[in-house]
């Protein structure tokens, strides 16, 4: 856990075990504070060969005042004022704290470098500062017995400027970001956690306590209440569980006139097993993130709590867990769904668009939306098609696809638009019902034709699809992740939701 927080004392009065200071490419000017920390700085540095070159990092210990202390020059490269040199920014950072574990660094003092490098404000300078510090902090070990096997440690984090006048704006880039990081590594554990530990009704009750503390305003509709609705998709994948299903909401209002809408939806299942559509061994081990997108709607309720934006959002989740068993679904069951559709189930492993199918028809009809975003880990094929740096977007609203594009260049969870081309339309053709939740082979496009099943359901609102699968959880190479959960969305929707009338 790191507790970060600003300081109008001078970087070294700080008397931290750690100092992190950054440089451009070829700008190695050693300040005073850093001659004093480390006075053979100006050899060590020609020695080595450090060039402030993207990525690389000098640890240099010394003895100041009585005390060992690692001093981190950390080198980010050419800037060219853009979202690249940020994201420079980030894993520089997030190695920094790699060493930080490293050497068990309690307390760490940085200095901020400025923040025109990057053509962002000091506030939001300090803002990411925060929220990779507390990303790349995050560690799922609870279950890891031995305490001196852990990573993660406590430590003491206090962001310097060396003008003391941006104070104000670092104290509310830290705050935010204490919210925004709490919230995305909140949905990392929930992600993380054991499936047998995060069953739907527990992860319903985690969304119980964010309301609770946030005064925000839940409901939560037991499996009675979704059969008597008729949300056959939700009941129909829940059936074959010895747990029963929820459907989550969650709103924020912020009580002004005329004020727009927003609904997120996200998937729930808290294990894909594939029901009797049965997935091999190995497509199984990770289903217990099957759940990111609900839990990444449930925790940023937390961030639009906190900022209280000047529009309303509304989360839905509806949760289930997706095994086979003597009462589950079978392929050829025909479902009927909130809006009064029905699906042929082709295959009980295409279960998060049945789920999806009667959260977006319920959010739709009950509530007056100006715009709906959904987001799961829909499609095996969404990682083929993106990658792992990615979400795929899909929409046919081309502003609402821009504004969430926006966000999610400045936020740093990127979202990539697939074709959403109305011929495509047909692949989910189905000759007993209405459609078939699997597209035909001859399509191939698997992430595009779930899109357009869900499409059945969202009537004529603005919409937008968001496919988590190649993102959501062990994303290789990324400096601030290790193994697990990525929380991915969480700072997409901050940005989007805070920027909403802009
Ligand atoms: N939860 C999976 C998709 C998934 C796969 C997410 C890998 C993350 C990583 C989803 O429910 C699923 O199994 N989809 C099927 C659909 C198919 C049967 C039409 C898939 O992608 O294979
Ligand atoms: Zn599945
Ligand atoms: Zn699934």
């Amino acid at each position: 856990m790191f507790n970060i927080q600003t300081t109008d004392a001078n970087i070294l009065e700080t008397k931290s075990l750690g100092y992190i200071f950054f440089f451009e490419q070829d700008k190695v000017v050693l300040n005073k504070e850093i001659l004093e920390l480390i006075p053979f700085a100006q050899e060590i540095t020609k020695q080595r060969e450090f060039k402030g070159s993207n990525g690389q990092i000098l640890d240099l210990t010394a003895q100041y005042q009585g005390q060992a202390i690692t001093c981190l020059l950390v080198g980010i490269g050419t800037h060219k004022n853009d979202i690249l040199s940020l994201e420079h920014y980030r894993r520089a950072i997030a190695k920094c704290v790699r060493v930080i574990e490293k050497f068990k660094l309690t307390t760490i003092s940085i200095e901020l470098p400025y923040a025109k490098i990057f053509n962002i404000s000091t506030q939001r300078l300090a803002y990411e500062t925060t929220v990779v510090l507390l990303k790349s902090g995050y560690h799922f070990d609870e279950f890891i017995t031995e305490k001196s096997a852990r990573v993660s440690i406590n430590s003491e984090i206090y962001l310097c400027s060396n003008n003391i006048e941006n104070n104000k704006e670092i104290n509310d880039g830290i705050n935010l970001g204490n919210v925004v990081g709490k919230a995305i590594n909140d949905a990392r554990t929930w992600c993380d956690t054991p499936p047998s530990r995060l069953t739907p009704a527990i992860l319903a009750h985690k969304a119980k306590e964010i309301a609770d503390k946030n005064n925000l305003k839940i409901t939560i509709f037991n499996q009675s209440d979704i059969t008597k609705m008729g949300m056959g998709g939700l009941e129909g994948v829940a059936q074959g569980s010895q747990h029963e299903c929820k459907f989550v909401i969650l709103e924020y209002n912020c009580n002004r006139p005329n004020a727009q809408t927003i609904g997120l939806v996200g998937k729930g299942i808290t294990f894909d097993s594939g029901g009797l559509s049965i997935k091999p061994a190995n497509s199984m081990e990770t289903m217990k993130d099957d759940m990111a997108g609900a839990a990444i709607v449930i925790s940023t309720m937390q961030v639009i709590a906190n900022t209280r934006p000047g529009v309303n959002v509304i989360a839905f989740a509806p949760i289930a867990e997706n095994m086979p068993s003597g009462t589950a679904i079978k392929p050829g069951d025909v479902l009927r769904f909130y809006n009064g559709k029905t699906a042929e189930v082709k295959n009980t492993d295409a279960e998060g668009r049945l789920i999806l199918a009667d959260a977006l028809s319920y959010a739709v009809k009950n509530y007056n939306l100006n715009a709906i975003i959904d987001i799961a880990t829909l499609t095996g094929a969404c990682k083929y098609a993106v990658g792992p740096g990615y979400a795929a977007l899909l929409s046919q609203h081309d502003d609402l696809a821009a504004k969430i594009q926006a966000a999610a260049k400045i936020s740093g969870d990127k979202v990539w638009p697939l074709p959403m081309d109305d011929d495509y339309k047909n692949a989910i053709r189905c000759d007993i019902a209405d459609i078939s939740n699997t597209g035909s082979p001859a399509y191939l496009a698997g992430t595009i034709t779930a899109a357009f099943f869900l499409q059945h359901f969202v009537s004529d609102i603005p919409w937008v699809h968001l496919d988590i699968a190649a993102i959501a959880f062990d994303v290789p190479d990324k400096p601030y992740f290790r193994s697990g959960a990525t929380g991915f969305g969480v700072r997409l929707f901050t940005d989007l939701i805070l920027n909403w009338n802009k």
